[in-house]
């Protein structure tokens, strides 16, 4: 057992891989789960005490569409009465009636909401879905009608990135505290979707330009992060803050994963929560284990000075990129792969397949 190890802060839940929208980006895996997969309400309020006890602050709960859980306001009410606090993240459509209100009532602390264009034909084309746009502002009207404080999650890509500002003004417009402009990571669909969503350098660096002096110019008034694009870097993020370091996320059948994609790392095996507890999960698991701290690493990153900054970069995009997990993350640019990103941007650039005809929609089920 590791005795030294922090308990983690954070838990990702994915309750259930179902959802209204087919977005283009999502980073849910490729294999989307069905509903007879997905943990039981029991199986998750088991989950969630457990989590408690084991020392996680907050909880975000996520899918898919976590809305369409049915069990939703229990699983929320066991969480605030651990005092557990809670985020829902959802797209916002189709949400009826009450529900919010049903929500609020048993202690949800947060709501985010992704939107996928700044007007309605951007995220009818995103997320295949009519009617989307309208549906997702009136989510977000009711939302801060309740006092519910708001996050807009707006993911861009080439076909939103000039968007950016129209963003800024629907993120005022509807009341929201904070905007996150985040570039989409390449996981999940947005990597089997990449030529057609990569942007251009030069829009890269104009969206910069503007967020960065929104940022300025709203301080106090609207909270704007930015998600840079890792191909477009100098140096990754810290993806996930560090494999296993202070957040986990659990799948809809319970499987525990560092990360989204950590599912494409086919080395490691992931544990079910059902078959081994949270704990041991966390403190044990050789998966979780395998690029804690920074002793696995290899150089450049061994004797660099930014290890413990970005721990490595994202293991999933080395493992992407590089065909190893262990790899110094290529948006590095100490990579010796690092050139493959530009590569890989021009590369999507001048595909044929960059249109939104070529567009492969989210599908559970979908056969390869
Ligand atoms: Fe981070 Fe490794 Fe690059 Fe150093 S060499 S900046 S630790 S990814
Ligand atoms: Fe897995 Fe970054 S998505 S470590």
């Amino acid at each position: 057992m590791n005795e030294r190890l922090l308990p983690p802060i954070s838990m990702l839940a994915e309750l259930t891989h179902r959802c209204p929208l087919q977005c283009v980006y999502c980073s849910n895996p490729l294999e989307l789960l069905k509903a007879d997969r997905e943990l039981s309400t029991d199986a998750w309020l088991a989950l969630f005490e457990e989590a408690a006890d084991l020392g996680v602050l907050q909880v975000h709960l996520s899918g898919g569409e976590p809305t369409v859980r049915s069990d939703l306001e229990q699983l929320v009410g066991c969480l605030t009465r651990r005092g557990v606090y809670t985020n829902l993240i959802t797209a916002g459509v189709g949400i009826p009636e009450g529900r919010l209100e049903a929500l609020q009532e048993v202690g949800l602390d947060h709501v985010q909401l992704s939107i996928q264009g700044a007007n309605a034909p951007t995220t009818e084309k995103i997320g295949n879905h009519r009617g989307a746009h309208e549906k997702k502002l009136e989510t977000a009207r009711r939302v801060v009608e309740l006092g519910l404080p708001l996050t807009i999650n707006a993911p861009i890509h080439r076909h939103n990135i000039e968007e950016v500002p129209a963003f800024i003004e629907l993120a005022l417009s509807v009341g929201a505290e904070r905007l996150e402009i985040a570039n989409v990571q390449y996981g999940g669909w947005a990597l089997l979707n990449r030529n057609a969503l990569m942007p251009d350098r030069a829009a890269v660096e104009r969206q910069v330009e503007i967020v960065e002096e929104a940022q300025s110019r709203l301080q106090g008034v609207l909270a704007i992060d930015f998600v840079a694009p890792d191909y477009f870097a100098i140096y990754p993020k810290p993806c996930m803050g560090g494999w296993a370091r202070d957040a986990f996320m659990v799948a809809p059948d319970g499987t525990a994963l560092p990360c989204h994609a950590a599912a494409t790392i086919s080395s490691l095996h992931f544990e079910r929560f059902g078959e081994w507890s949270l704990t041991d999960i966390w403190l044990d698991s050789p998966a979780f284990n395998a690029f804690r701290g920074d002793e696995w690493m290899l150089e450049p990153c061994r004797s660099c000075e930014r290890r413990d900054i970005d721990w490595g970069g994202c293991r999933c995009q080395a493992m992407a990129i590089a065909g190893d997990a262990a790899a110094t993350d290529p948006a590095c640019v100490k990579s010796p792969l690092h050139s493959r990103m530009a590569m890989l941007i021009s590369q999507a650039n001048s595909a044929p397949s960059s249109s939104a005809d070529n567009f492969q929609y989210r599908r559970i089920g979908r056969t390869w």
